[in-house]
């Protein structure tokens, strides 16, 4: 067995308006997938995945999803795992020039799936690590994040920035401004995150912003705002100001409600953590439900959280300097 894994992110800042070409920075969590593989002679793939917040499950299908049988599972079920794990073993194919090869893949996660905590970018990336080492290759993280990022784009028709990927492949905290990504010095954050539970609906969060965007230039305005907090946020970074780092999480957050991508959950939990004298609170990923990050270096908002109606669990989760780990 080939095994590694690779971590989940949080958006400090910029969201949706990176779609636009706007800078963003996600940072990478203590909160991994890991994949292990091992290779089948018959070029057939086998995924079995547990722990994804949902039931455990067994699929088995051969090298196209033509020849996939039903499953009673969920379809985001299957896209989390079966069509992300398909995707990057056409990449390990790809890399590799092993059109033929098949493995026996197995996924577990802490990450909840679909909540915006970069779930299927962390598979993206562990998969196609675990998939090209038992062939006897190691891509670096730049490579590594672009061939997740191939993934995400194959699977996503499209909908997808580099921002999950190279933050998932490289760990850390990260800046994403359309092709250029690079790595970002960051003091250690004092992460809290509430999860309600639920998952958004990326492709149409992003069609719901694009809309508001072509229809009013005050929306237009509001994301390209978005992207002044981002720049004002990489400063507070730099200088180690967690204060401001918070005070412009919340403001980021107001500006994505006026988007439209903000819920009653996610805004409860919001105001929990700011209840809680959290230094700053907002939506992390496309929105509609999901989590919220906090930053707290006391235990108050996590408390707090844990008390919100709507809110499932809270809980604190470090900043990693480690993308993918190479763990067998
Ligand atoms: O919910 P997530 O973690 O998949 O993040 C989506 C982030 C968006 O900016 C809304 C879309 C994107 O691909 O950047």
């Amino acid at each position: 067995m080939t095994l590694s894994s690779a971590p989940g992110k949080v958006y400090l800042f910029g969201e949706h308006a990176v779609v636009y070409g706007e800078p963003a920075v996600p940072c990478a969590i203590e909160r991994r997938a890991r994949v292990g593989v091992e290779r089948r002679d018959d070029g057939r793939l086998r995924v079995h995945a547990e722990d994804l917040s949902l039931d455990g499950f067994t699929v088995e299908y051969g090298a196209t999803t033509d020849d996939r049988p039903d499953v009673n599972v969920s379809e985001s079920l299957l896209t989390a795992a079966t069509q992300y794990v398909d995707s990057a073993i056409e990449q390990v194919r790809d890399v590799t020039g092993d059109d033929e090869v098949g493995f026996d893949v197995t996924i577990e996660s802490d990450i909840p799936l679909g909540a915006g905590l970069g779930s299927s970018a962390a598979v993206a990336v562990a998969a196609i690590d675990a998939g090209t080492r038992a062939l006897g290759t190691t891509l670096e993280p730049d490579e590594l994040a672009e061939r997740a990022y191939r993934t995400e784009y194959d699977v996503q028709e499209g909908q997808a920035s580099r921002a999950d990927t190279f933050c998932s492949a490289t760990g850390g905290a990260v800046r994403v401004e359309g092709d250029d990504c690079r790595s970002l010095e960051s003091p250690d954050l004092p992460i809290v995150i509430g999860f309600d539970g639920g998952a958004g609906d990326t492709g149409e969060l992003v069609a719901g912003v694009r809309g508001l965007r072509e229809q009013y230039e005050f929306a237009a305005d509001t994301v390209e705002a978005i992207g002044d907090v981002v720049r004002n946020g990489e400063d507070a970074l730099a200088a180690g100001d967690l204060e401001e780092v918070g005070r412009l999480m919340n403001f980021n957050h107001g500006l994505l409600s006026a988007l439209g991508v903000s819920s009653r959950s996610l805004d409860a939990m919001v105001w929990a953590a700011r209840d809680a004298d959290a230094l700053g609170a907002k939506l992390t990923g496309a929105g509609g439900g999901g989590c919220i990050v906090a930053l707290d270096p006391t235990p108050e908002t996590e408390t707090a959280l844990s008390f919100t109606p709507g809110c499932e669990n809270a809980f604190r989760a470090a900043l990693t300097g480690e993308g993918v780990k190479r763990l067998e």
